[in-house]
């Protein structure tokens, strides 16, 4: 049984590719530039995935992706795309291809990964076109599990908070940052993309997936702060966000929409997740955000100390 993942070179598709390789399945990735990537893409290729290349944007690639594939892995995305790759174009048209291509390839099972909040008048585009990709596959009659998960530490939490924090000094923070959202580690969603593809419990589900705990952008950065002894928040206007998204969309609509996000009043976007149903249908340890921090400033203090700082 082939399934094929479209999406393997991002966080939660190559943790999902290599742990249906190690557990023995038939893995066909799609990738849209091979060679932007060489190293994840033999990384893949190593582990066993078979490489097809293709992309989104082009329905003939996804119809011989598609060919011979039993199960799907939808877990791309392009929040931050423009240009020929808008979300519009990858999150929308894409994905309505890729159901459409799957259907008339005969694909059996379609795992589509949404996220957290999606819904019809979400404040913010990206989550209203998951909601839409959620119903077009619903009424597609593929059957189907749709994973939504909330915001992955390793983007929301290290990459956009940490990472600057330690690499520069600070991180740069709009408005207060007092709004609790819930956060979760890729992989603690992988496991949940496993079973889906793999098994038949999740068939017909559709999934909310957060971490054990809810915290705020400040206080993640009070946490990276206190662990390296440096750095700290740098906390700007909210206003400057409303001004950023709209002077920067003609420039780069997937930065604007991180400026847009940033935007949002806090009582029209919950982020938050009460993971207490999840676990108690799904009995497992699920890494806390102190954890997931602790072992970044861990990882960066072996770094400099590799590199003799
Ligand atoms: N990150 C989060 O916090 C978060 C939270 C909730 C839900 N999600 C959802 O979880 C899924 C995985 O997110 P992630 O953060 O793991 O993604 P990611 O690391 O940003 O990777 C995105 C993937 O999408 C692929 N892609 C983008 N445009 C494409 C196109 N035109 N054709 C084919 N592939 C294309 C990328 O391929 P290239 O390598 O070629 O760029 C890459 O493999 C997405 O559906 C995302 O919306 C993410």
């Amino acid at each position: 049984m082939t399934i094929l993942i479209v999406g393997a070179t991002g966080l939660l598709g190559r943790a999902t590719a290599l742990a249906l390789l190690k557990d023995g399945q038939r893995v066909r990735v799609l990738v849209r530039e091979p060679a932007r990537q060489p190293q994840q893409v033999s990384a893949l290729q190593q582990a066993g995935a078979e490489l097809v290349a293709g992309d989104l944007t082009d329905p003939a690639s996804l119809e011989r992706a598609c060919t011979g594939a039993l199960r799907i892995f939808a877990c791309a995305h392009s929040f931050l795309g423009r240009g020929r790759y808008t979300s519009a174009q990858v999150d929308h048209v894409g994905h309505s291809a890729l159901i459409a291509a799957a259907l008339s390839a005969g694909v059996h099972r379609f795992v589509y990964t949404s996220a957290l909040g999606a819904r019809e008048n979400h404040p913010i585009d990206f989550f209203r076109t998951k909601h839409e990709i959620e119903e077009g596959l619903r009424d597609s009659h593929i059957p189907y599990t749709i994973l939504r998960p909330s915001s992955f530490m390793e983007q929301h939490v290290h990459a956009f908070i940490g990472k600057p924090l330690l690499d520069k000094g600070f991180a740069v923070i709009f408005g207060p940052g007092r709004k609790r959202r819930n956060f979760v580690s890729v992989r603690d969603v992988a496991p949940f993309a496993l079973t889906a593809l793999r098994d038949d419990t999740l068939l017909g589900r559709t999934l909310d997936i957060g971490g054990p705990d809810n915290v705020s952008n400040r206080d993640v950065a009070a946490m990276y702060a206190l662990r390296s002894r440096q750095g700290r928040a740098i906390h700007l206007p909210l206003g400057v966000a409303h001004v950023g998204g709209t002077l920067l969309r003609p420039l780069h609509e997937g930065v604007a929409r991180l400026f847009d996000v940033a935007a949002v009043p806090d009582d029209e976007w919950d982020e938050t997740f009460d993971p207490r149903a999840l676990l108690a249908e799904f009995p497992r340890e699920m890494t806390t955000v102190e954890r997931f921090v602790d072992e970044r400033v861990r990882d960066w203090r072996r770094s400099r100390v590799g590199r003799g700082r």
